[in-house]
């Protein structure tokens, strides 16, 4: 990976950020560190003179000049490094013992160059000038402790900066080499996609960290929406064929009317059959666009709290009489209220075309019950009939746009009539049950239940 490369890695560009973190907080810490043990030294280091001078001033108390002056010459000795400064001038300034230069400073502390007193060192002197009986006496103490004191810390501070940075850029550099591994691979599966090649995912290495979580989500989307794709696929394709047949009755109906024309013959009855055709076709695209606007979610924005058995009675009275006149029975058996969040034309709609269903595909005889019940807050809306039913193996198809049982293909409809149900069921969330009610057909939606009662 080259260094540009590096830099464009958040994982990388972290590692880095908290680096400067820590090295911005040991600069802190080392100073204040090195701050506190200065203040202490320098205090010992006065301390130390303070004693020199205070032992001095007491011999030149206690004796004359020559004890004096042989006292500092002894100690004089005693420091050939000269680690320890002295200097011992009489009233007129005269030099009396020393083994620096006289500097000529002003009474009291001060830290001075080694140079400045004419020794040959590095480090600087923290000095004391001041009266001693009648003498001018100045006593001071190399700072070389001090001096190895900011060594050691700068050392220890470089080298923890410089192993931290290293450290950042090999781990920096591994991790981004890692997620850009992972990236990659991320990458290329949405470029697949974006190619149309919806089985693509990105990888899953099993670890449970962030971006294994990140891509089981975007795997799960891309499940789904290859699902879609799929069945819309599918049922595009089902559409073409379905309406491949009434468009050829279409066809011959016109190229009917048009030979009977040549022949002078009346074409009335054929134009009025092609004219029914169209009308049939015109049906089965509106009902489908119709599915396909219920699917799309958009009419959620209608719904209200409405009452589902006032609304099963009021459909069950309107099919009452052409029940009757196909020599069925239809019962509603829906009592009291029952509140639901919906669409109220909609939810006539579903259960128009259940009834139209047991009317239509039930022979004389049948009786048609049309329930609503409501249990714990669940409210299930239920029309059941006597007639002959649907096998189960049919009952999952028979919701799929255009799918008709083999026997009704003679019998009035599109095949829409279910699967609109089944929309409008989704677009509820309520779920639609096709079962047996022994005999007969059993079609339950189940809805959820609202928080609310009218
Ligand atoms: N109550 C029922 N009893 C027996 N078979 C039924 C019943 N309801 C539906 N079916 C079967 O399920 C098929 C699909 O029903 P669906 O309502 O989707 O279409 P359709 O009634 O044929 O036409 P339309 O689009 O006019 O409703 C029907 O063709 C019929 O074979
Ligand atoms: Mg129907």
């Amino acid at each position: 990976m080259r260094p540009a490369d590096l830099w464009r890695h958040s994982s990388f560009r972290l590692a880095l950020g908290v680096t400067l973190f820590i090295l911005t907080a040991l600069i802190l810490a080392s100073g204040v560190g090195y701050g506190l043990m200065q203040g202490q030294l320098t205090a010992r280091q006065d301390a130390r003179v303070t004693e020199i001078f205070a032992a001095i001033e007491q011999t030149s108390l206690e004796g004359d000049e020559a004890d004096l002056v042989e006292a500092i010459a002894a100690r004089i000795k005693a420091s050939p490094d000269r680690s320890t400064a002295y200097l011992l001038k009489d009233g007129a300034g005269r030099v009396l013992a020393g083994n620096i230069r006289d500097a000529g400073l002003a009474p009291g502390w001060s830290t001075v160059a080694a140079s400045h007193l004419g020794v040959e060192t590095d480090y600087p002197y923290r000095m004391f000038s001041g009266q001693a009986g009648p003498y001018n006496l100045t006593v001071g103490l190399t700072n070389a402790d001090l001096d190895d004191l900011r060594e050691i810390v700068l050392g220890a501070f470089g080298w923890a900066a410089l192993f931290a940075l290293l450290g950042t850029i090999s781990v920096g550099t591994v991790l981004a080499a890692r997620v850009q591994k992972r990236l990659s691979q991320a990458e290329d599966a949405a470029a697949r996609v974006a190619q149309g090649d919806l089985s693509a995912r990105l990888p899953v290495l099993g670890r449970g960290d962030d971006l294994d979580r990140i891509s089981i989500a975007i795997n799960l989307s891309l499940a789904r929406l290859e699902g879609s794709v799929e069945a819309m696929r599918q049922v595009s394709a089902d559409i073409a064929h379905d309406l491949r047949t009434p468009l050829n009755r279409l066809r011959i109906r016109i190229e009917t009317a048009s030979a009977r024309l040549e022949q002078g013959l009346p074409v009335e009855d054929d134009l009025a059959a092609a004219t029914a055709e169209s009308d049939r076709i015109n049906e089965i695209f509106s009902a489908l666009l119709r599915i396909a606007q219920i699917e799309s979610g958009a009419r959620r924005e209608n719904f209200r709290t409405l009452d589902l058995a006032a609304l099963m009675r009021d459909v069950a009275d309107v099919y009452a009489e052409v029940a009757e006149d196909a020599g069925q029975i239809l019962r509603p058996d829906a009592e009291g209220s029952a509140p639901v969040m919906g669409d109220r034309e909609l939810l006539t709609q579903a259960f128009a075309n259940l009834i139209e269903n047991a009317i239509r595909h039930c022979p004389p005889g049948t009786v048609i019950t049309c329930a609503v019940t409501e249990t714990l807050g669940q409210v299930t809306a239920s029309v059941r009939d006597t007639g002959p039913g649907i096998p189960a193996g049919e009952r999952d198809k028979v919701l799929r746009r255009l799918y008709r049982l083999e026997k009704s293909r003679t019998t009035e409809g599109t095949g829409l009539g279910l699967a609109l149900v089944k929309a409008v069921a989704d677009l509820h969330g309520a779920s639609l049950v096709l079962g047996d009610a022994a005999p007969g057909l059993r079609v339950d939606l189940k809805f959820h239940p609202i928080v609310g009662a009218i």
